[in-house]
C-alpha cells in the first residue's frame, strides 16, 4: 500500500517533540509490512538545508501568497516531498511560534499549505507516484478532508491525534484567506464554537483516527482529556483506537549508540553516570540521579515536580534536567537549581546530551499531567533508567509499576503515581529512594526495563491493518 504522511516535523530533519520521532521512524517500521511511505513536510529552512539534491515534481504560481514548489528527496532513507515555499517557511526563530515564543500569525495559512498540497498530491499523484492512503498527524494536517472533498478525492484519510491540546484554530474571517467553503462551516464539518478549528476538520473527515496509546484512545472521550472534542470523538467512538507509539531501536541502543559509553549490561551504566554528573556539575551521592528530558509547558508537570523535589533531595537524589520553552519554568529551573547543589538544569535543546542522559541516568522523569503517549520513559527502558511516571496516557500502558504484586513476581520496571498531584509525587520519590537502596531489586527491575519490547513492530503491524482494510474496502 503507498502511504502518503501530512506531518509538520519529521525526524532527522526537524523535531520540537515526538511527532517527528513517529513520522521518523513508522515510515520504515511500515516498510517491513510491504507498505510505501511518502512523507509530505513544509520546507522550513532547517529542512532545506539538510535536503540535499533533490527533483522538481510540481510548481505552484500561488500557495496561499507565493510561488511554490514540490521537492521530492531522499534523506537517512525517509523518501521526502517537500513544500518549498519561502514566504511560508523561510524564517528565523521556530517552526511554530517565533523567537519571542508567539505563534507565527500565519500558521492557518502555513499548514494549510501543507493540507493543501497533500490533497493535491492525493488527486493527482506526483511524479508518477500516487498514495491509496492519506494519513495526516495532528491540526497542521487537519484541513486535508476539507481540500480533498473540493477537488472530489475520495482517497480514504486516516488520522492520528497526539495531542489534542492544540487545535489549530482561526477566526471565521480567515474562511476566504484559507480557501475553505462556506457551505461547510458547520457543526458536522470544521467549524467548532464559531471558528475555524483544522483540528475539527480531522476528526469529522477522517475514514479512521488512531492515537498513540490505548489508555488516551479512552481518556480523549472524557471532558478531563477531550480538551472540548470528546463530544465529536465520541460520536466517532467506532472509528477510533489506540496504538501504542514505539521507538527506534537504531537510534536508541545504548550497545552501540555513539552520543555515550556503549554497554549492554547496567555495569555499563555507572561510566556514563559519572560522565553525566560531570557534565552538569553534580558530585557523587548516596541516592539515585533522576533525569528528565522535555519541553517545557503546564502539560509535563514541571511545577509539581518543583514541589515535590525536596523529597528526592533529603533522600540524598540529585535532579539533572534538560528543556526549553515556557520562559516562567525555565526560570522557576534555574532558581531552583542556583539553590541546591543536587540540581542541574540546562536549557536549550540538545539531541546528544538527551542521548548521555538515558545512559547515565538511575530514574527518568515524566510526571505529566496528561500525556498521549510519551516517548522518553521508552528510551529510559531501553537503556535501563527506570521511568517515574504519572499513570496516564500512554504512561499508563508502557510502564509496570513497582507494587508489592509486581515485585513479587519480578515483573516491574518502573513507578507510576496517581493522581497527579503534588504529595503522590512526593511519595514516588519516596518509593524510588527506598527501592534504590535495595540493589538486587533495582538491579532485576532494571533488567525486567530492558527486556520490555519497545520497538514498532506491534504498532506498525497495526496501523498496516488499517491502510489494508480501507484500500480494500474501496471499488
Ligand atoms: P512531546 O511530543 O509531547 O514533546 P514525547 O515524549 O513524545 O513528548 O517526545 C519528546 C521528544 O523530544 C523525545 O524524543 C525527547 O527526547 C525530545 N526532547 C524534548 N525536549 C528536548 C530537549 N530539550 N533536548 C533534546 N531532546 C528533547
Ligand atoms: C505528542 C504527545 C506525546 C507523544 C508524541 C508522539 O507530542 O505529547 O505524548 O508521544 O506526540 O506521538
Amino acid at each position: 500500500t503507498r502511504i502518503l504522511f501530512v506531518v509538520s516535523e519529521c525526524a532527522p530533519l526537524i523535531k520540537t517533540g515526538g511527532l517527528a520521532d513517529v513520522a521518523g521512524a513508522l515510515p520504515g517500521a511500515l516498510a517491513a509490512y510491504g507498505d510505501e511511505v511518502r512523507v509530505l513536510l513544509p520546507g522550513y529552512r532547517a529542512v532545506m538545508a539538510k535536503l540535499g539534491k533533490t527533483k522538481v515534481l510540481e510548481t505552484f504560481d500561488d500557495l496561499f501568497g507565493g510561488p511554490a514548489r514540490l521537492r521530492g528527496g531522499r534523506v537517512a532513507g525517509l523518501d521526502l516531498l517537500v513544500i518549498d515555499a519561502p514566504h511560508l517557511y523561510d524564517r528565523d526563530g521556530g517552526i511554530y511560534v517565533d523567537a519571542t515564543e508567539r505563534d507565527w500569525p500565519d500558521n492557518p495559512e502555513r499548514f494549510a499549505a501543507l493540507s493543501h498540497v497533500a490533497a493535491q498530491v492525493a488527486k493527482a499523484g506526483v511524479g508518477g507516484w500516487a498514495p491509496d492512503i492519506v494519513h495526516g498527524h495532528d491540526w497542521q494536517a487537519g484541513l486535508t478532508p476539507e481540500y480533498m472533498h473540493a477537488t472530489g478525492t475520495d482517497v480514504p484519510f486516516v488520522f492520528t491525534v497526539h495531542n489534542i491540546a492544540f487545535h489549530g484554530n482561526a477566526p471565521a474571517a480567515r474562511m476566504d484567506s484559507l480557501r475553505l467553503n462556506r457551505a461547510r462551516f458547520d457543526a458536522d464539518h470544521f467549524e467548532f464554537w464559531g471558528q475555524i478549528s483544522a483540528l475539527k476538520s480531522a476528526l469529522t473527515g477522517a475514514a479512521r483516527i488512531t492515537t498513540v496509546s490505548q489508555t488516551y484512545a479512552e481518556e480523549l472521550l472524557t471532558p478531563e482529556f477531550g480538551m472540548g472534542m470528546d463530544g465529536v470523538l465520541r460520536h466517532r467512538q467506532a472509528d477510533l483506537v489506540g496504538i501504542v507509539n514505539g521507538i527506534d531501536l537504531d537510534v536508541w541502543n545504548p550497545a552501540t549508540d555513539p552520543n555515550i559509553k556503549p554497554y549492554k549490561g547496567v555495569a555499563g551504566k555507572a561510566l556514563n553516570k559519572r560522565a553525566l554528573q560531570k557534565t552538569f556539575g553534580l558530585g557523587q551521592v548516596e541516592g539515585p540521579l533522576c533525569v528528565l528530558v522535555s519541553r517545557l509547558t503546564e502539560q509535563k508537570g514541571i511545577d509539581l515536580l518543583l514541589e515535590a523535589l525536596p523529597t528526592l533531595l533529603d533522600r540524598g537524589g540529585q535532579l539533572a534536567l534538560l528543556g526549553s520553552g515556557d520562559p516562567r519554568l525555565e526560570v522557576a529551573l534555574h532558581e531552583a537549581a542556583s539553590t541546591h547543589a543536587n540540581i542541574a538544569v540546562k536549557i536549550g535543546y540538545d539531541e546528544a546530551l538527551s542521548h548521555q542522559m538515558m545512559a547515565g541516568g538511575d530514574a527518568i522523569l515524566v510526571p505529566s499531567r496528561f500525556e498521549p503517549c510519551g516517548l522518553t520513559q521508552l528510551y529510559g527502558l531501553r537503556y535501563g533508567t527506570l521511568p517515574l511516571v504519572a499513570l496516564t496516557g500512554g504512561l499508563a500502558d508502557t510502564v509496570i509499576n513497582a507494587s508489592p504484586a509486581a515485585l513479587a513476581r519480578n515483573a516491574a520496571t518502573g513507578l507510576q503515581f496517581f493522581p497527579v498531584t503534588t504529595p503522590a509525587l512526593s511519595n514516588a520519590f519516596a518509593r524510588l529512594c527506598s527501592l534504590y537502596a535495595q540493589p538486587k531489586v533495582w538491579k532485576t527491575m532494571q533488567a525486567n526495563a530492558m527486556k520490555q519490547p519497545v520497538g514498532w513492530e506491534v504498532s506498525a503491524a497495526a496501523y498496516h491493518d488499517i491502510y489494508l482494510s480501507l484500500s480494500e474496502a474501496r471499488p
